[in-house]
């Protein structure tokens, strides 16, 4: 079912410059997304990874395109849309970015400094804005508190079909290690129906990567 379907796959954190030396950024590793993207290619899925910088191979049989920050991972993602059947968006970008970027290295000084941000596109929210009807988006929520709510809240707002909810409170779920802890609340196709939940044990980043790809299967039968 998923044979020569084109996906696309987000992964990793983004780096907004502050200085040529210098960056924000945040704690992802890629490697929720980057086992993604390896079992949609392992299903027959042909699989588009924008990525952000990070230490991990290429999965086989997987594109991949480099990207540093929120606004190039943003440009990449928006021109693939329209010849996508689906993405997921696994991605941690960053949602502020410098305002202004110096051109050279900031000396340091005694002085407190203050950088001003200002607030990234959302990738997903843009895919699901313009998202056709035989298209599927998925995206992530990692939560630290307020778990349900805000995960149904982005379930919504980002017109996705169904979300991957982890959380940091759970052990071994979230950045960097080998396992996680997902959650995943689906929009029903009747709209009188309340959101599907299915909660599933702490198990490996492969196990929860066919977890994600099953459901989204589901959802093309
Ligand atoms: O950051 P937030 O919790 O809103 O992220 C929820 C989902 O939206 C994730 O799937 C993430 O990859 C995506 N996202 C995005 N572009 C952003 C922020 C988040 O695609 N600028």
């Amino acid at each position: 079912m998923l044979k020569s379907k084109k996906y696309l796959v987000t992964a990793g954190p983004t780096q907004e410059a502050i200085d040529p030396v210098r960056y924000i950024s945040n704690h992802s590793t890629g490697k929720m997304g980057y086992a993604i993207a390896a079992e949609l290619a392992r299903r027959g899925a042909q699989v588009i990874l924008v990525s952000g910088p990070v230490c991990l191979p290429t999965p086989t049989g997987v594109r991949r395109i480099d990207v540093v920050s929120a606004e190039e991972m943003y440009q990449a993602c928006v021109e693939l849309w329209p010849q996508m059947d689906g993405a997921v968006m696994c991605a941690a970008v960053a949602d502020y970015t410098p305002v202004s970027v110096s051109d050279v290295k900031a000396k340091k000084s005694a002085a407190d400094l203050t950088l001003t941000l200002k607030p990234t596109r959302d990738i997903a929210a843009e895919l699901g804005r313009t998202k056709r009807t035989d298209q599927l988006l998925v995206g992530f929520a990692l939560e630290t508190d307020n778990e349900k709510v805000n995960a149904l809240s982005k379930l919504t707002r980002k017109n996705l079909d169904f979300i991957v909810l982890n959380s940091l409170r759970d052990a071994g779920a979230g950045f960097g290690g080998d396992t996680n802890k997902i959650t995943i609340f689906s929009r029903p196709t009747d709209p009188a129906a309340t959101s599907l939940k299915t909660e599933f044990p702490l198990e490996t980043k492969q196990q929860a990567a066919a977890h994600i790809i099953n459901t989204l299967s589901a959802f093309l039968k």
